[in-house]
C-alpha cells in the first residue's frame, strides 16, 4: 500500500497522511481467531450489515443465487463468506497478501468456492461490466483515493448493478469513539494509532456526491448503531486493556444494529446508472 500511495500521490498530488494499513499485513491470523480484533467484524458488525444487505437483496426482482459479487477490500473474507453462503459466485480482492492468504485458506476449510486476488480498489484487475454486485465495507475510510475506488467499482459493475457499502461518518461521536477512545486513550484503546484518521472519515452526503460522480445513484443510507451505552463500553474496554477479557469476550457484547442514527457508522446501497 505504501508503494501504491506513493505512486498515486506522485501522479495526482493527493495529500497524505494515510491510515496505517500495516496492521492488515500481520504474519498470523488476525481475522478468524476469535481472540483477534478483526474477528469483531464477524461478531459485532456482520449481523447488522448482512441483515440489512440480505433484506435489500430479497426486495430486488432477481437476486442471490448464481449472481456474481466482488468484495473490494475483503481482508480475511469475513464478509465475502457471508455472500458466498447466499449462493453467489464471489470474488474477493485486497492489497494485503497475508490477508488474502488467510481468506483463501479459511474458504477452503469451509468448502466455499471463493476466488481471492491481491490488488487495490483504485485499480481493479477486472473487465468493465463484470459483476452483478460489488461490496466495499469498512474499507472506504482506509483507501488512498476514495474517488478512484468508486470509479473502479462503477466500471466493473454491470449496468443496473448494485453497490453495497458501509463506512464511518465524520462527526464528533466518531472522533471521540474511534479516534480518542479506540486509539489514543491507552486506558481503553483497542486499535493501533492511525488505524483510523479523522479526516479520512466520510459524511453520507459527501459519499453520495462522490458516488454520483462515479455513476452510482445512492438508494438508501441506514445507521449502524452501537446498541450499548458509553459507560458500559468503557467498562468492557478497560477489562480488555487490563488483560481480564479477550477480544472474543468483548465481541460477544459489542454488537452493532441497524438503526436511524448515522452519526457513528452507516451503510447503504447504490445502483449503477
Ligand atoms: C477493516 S478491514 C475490512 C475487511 C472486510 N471488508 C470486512 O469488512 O470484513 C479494511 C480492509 O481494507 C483493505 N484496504 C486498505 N486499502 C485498500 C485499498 N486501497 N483498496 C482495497 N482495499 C484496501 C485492508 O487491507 C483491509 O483488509
Amino acid at each position: 500500500m505504501i508503494q501504491l500511495s506513493e505512486r498515486l500521490s506522485a501522479n495526482r498530488r493527493i495529500p497524505i497522511p494515510q491510515t496505517n494499513n500495516s496492521v492488515y499485513n500481520a504474519s498470523y491470523d488476525i481475522w478468524w481467531n476469535p481472540d483477534a480484533l478483526f474477528f469483531m467484524l464477524k461478531t459485532s458488525v456482520n449481523p447488522a450489515r448482512m441483515g440489512y444487505f440480505k433484506r435489500i437483496l430479497q426486495e430486488l426482482p432477481a437476486h442471490g443465487t448464481g449472481k456474481t459479487l466482488l468484495d473490494v477490500g475483503c481482508g480475511g473474507g469475513i464478509l465475502a463468506e457471508e455472500f458466498a453462503r447466499l449462493g453467489m459466485s464471489v470474488t474477493g480482492i485486497d492489497p494485503s497478501l497475508s490477508s488474502v492468504e488467510t481468506a483463501r485458506h479459511h474458504a477452503y476449510l469451509q468448502h466455499l468456492n471463493i476466488t481471492y486476488r491481491t490488488g487495490a480498489g483504485e485499480s481493479l484487475p477486472f473487465a468493465d461490466n463484470s459483476f452483478d454486485y460489488v461490496s466495499c465495507c469498512d474499507v472506504l475510510e482506509h483507501v488512498f483515493d476514495v474517488d478512484a475506488v468508486l470509479a473502479e467499482i462503477s466500471r466493473v459493475l454491470k449496468p443496473g448493478g448494485i453497490f453495497f457499502y458501509d463506512t464511518v461518518n465524520r462527526t464528533w461521536l466518531s472522533w471521540v469513539f474511534l479516534i480518542k477512545i479506540a486509539q489514543d486513550w491507552k486506558r481503553w484503546a483497542f486499535m493501533k494509532p492511525d488505524q483510523h484518521l479523522y479526516h479520512r472519515f466520510i459524511r453520507p452526503s459527501e459519499l453520495t456526491a462522490k458516488m454520483v460522480d462515479a455513476g452510482l445513484i445512492n438508494q438508501e443510507v441506514r445507521g449502524m448503531v452501537a446498541s450499548y451505552n458509553i459507560l458500559k463500553t468503557l467498562y468492557w474496554l478497560r477489562k480488555r486493556t487490563a488483560g481480564k477479557w479477550t477480544f472474543r469476550q468483548l465481541g460477544e457484547r459489542m454488537k452493532m444494529r441497524e438503526g436511524r442514527d448515522t452519526n457513528l457508522c452507516y451503510m447503504g446501497w447504490a445502483r449503477k446508472a
